[in-house]
């Protein structure tokens, strides 16, 4: 287990907005049967999250940047930290009453990916990493699977929604090549926990486009201390940069690319 201050402070944070939104989702299903639906309540279960940990992490690292899903980029007077923080991963998940969604949490000092955590708590699953120092879920140390037969694997991807329809054709591509060499695909709906489920070794590997920072900084942290390979869809290294990303052990990685990398 990772007993440092700073893991101190970001799973304090994630425990409390965490507890927010537990209760809101505890809601959500009284209003799904309404005509109106649940939207606006989500969306501000969103806020009411982030707001808590801005609120939380900027008393306890003050002068820290922050890029939020939904306030945007904060400077502060400390360049080389930036926390890069997703209230809520999953919000589909989250409307439907699926309980797969997740706070997420990465730390970036000097422009490098050095802490990350990933917290779903529907099911009170807390994943974190730091960097040089493991990846746990809960108290158990994650590794990523063993598994190098292609066809053996379970990949888990993401789907572009009806909004992003110019993603749609590539993605049909991508789906169809790896459908014909994986032993079976998943789309759970959260890139953060996705990320995570590579590094619990659930899932052998995982690919997505169309990603921003936010969905992906904890989980790139998290994978690489699971002893996982992490890039973007194409090959290369800035993945936050790139807004996609491909995951895995060595070989399940490398396979995975060659499918789905373009030239
Ligand atoms: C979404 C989830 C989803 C991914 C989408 C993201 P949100 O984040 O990570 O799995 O496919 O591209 O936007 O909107 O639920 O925070
Ligand atoms: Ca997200
Ligand atoms: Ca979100």
């Amino acid at each position: 287990m990772i007993r440092s201050a700073l893991m101190n402070v970001m799973t304090a944070a994630a425990l409390k907005a965490g507890r927010g939104l537990k209760r809101d989702f505890g809601e959500v299903e009284n209003l799904q049967v309404s005509v109106k639906g649940p939207g606006d309540f989500v969306s501000a279960a969103d806020k009411r999250a982030e707001k808590v940990l801005y609120e939380e992490l900027v008393k306890a690292r003050p002068g820290y940047g922050f890029v939020l899903e939904e306030s945007g980029e904060i400077e502060g007077p400390d360049k080389s930290h930036t926390w890069i923080i997703d209230p809520l991963d999953g919000t589909t998940n989250f409307l439907h009453g699926l309980p797969i969604f997740a706070i997420s949490i990465g730390l970036q000092r000097e422009g490098q990916l050095v802490a990350g955590l990933v917290y779903n708590p529907a099911t009170d699953d807390m994943i974190i990493a730091e960097k040089g120092q493991g990846a746990y879920l809960n108290n158990r140390r994650l590794r990523v699977a063993a598994r190098r037969d292609m066809g053996e694997a379970l990949i888990g991807c993401g789907i572009p929604h009806i909004g992003k329809a110019d993603g749609h054709a590539r993605f049909r591509a991508e789906f169809d090549a790896v459908m014909g060499k994986a032993g079976n695909i998943r789309r759970l709906g959260s890139a953060a926990l996705d990320l995570c489920f590579v590094a619990a070794g659930n899932y052998d590997g995982f690919w997505e486009r169309d990603l921003q920072s936010w969905d992906m900084a904890a989980g790139i942290v998290i994978v690489r201390e699971a002893g996982g390979y992490v890039t973007d869809a194409d090959g290369g290294a800035d993945m936050l940069a790139k807004g996609s990303i491909c995951a895995g052990n060595d070989a399940i990685h490398r396979a995975l690319l060659g499918l789905v990398k373009q030239p």
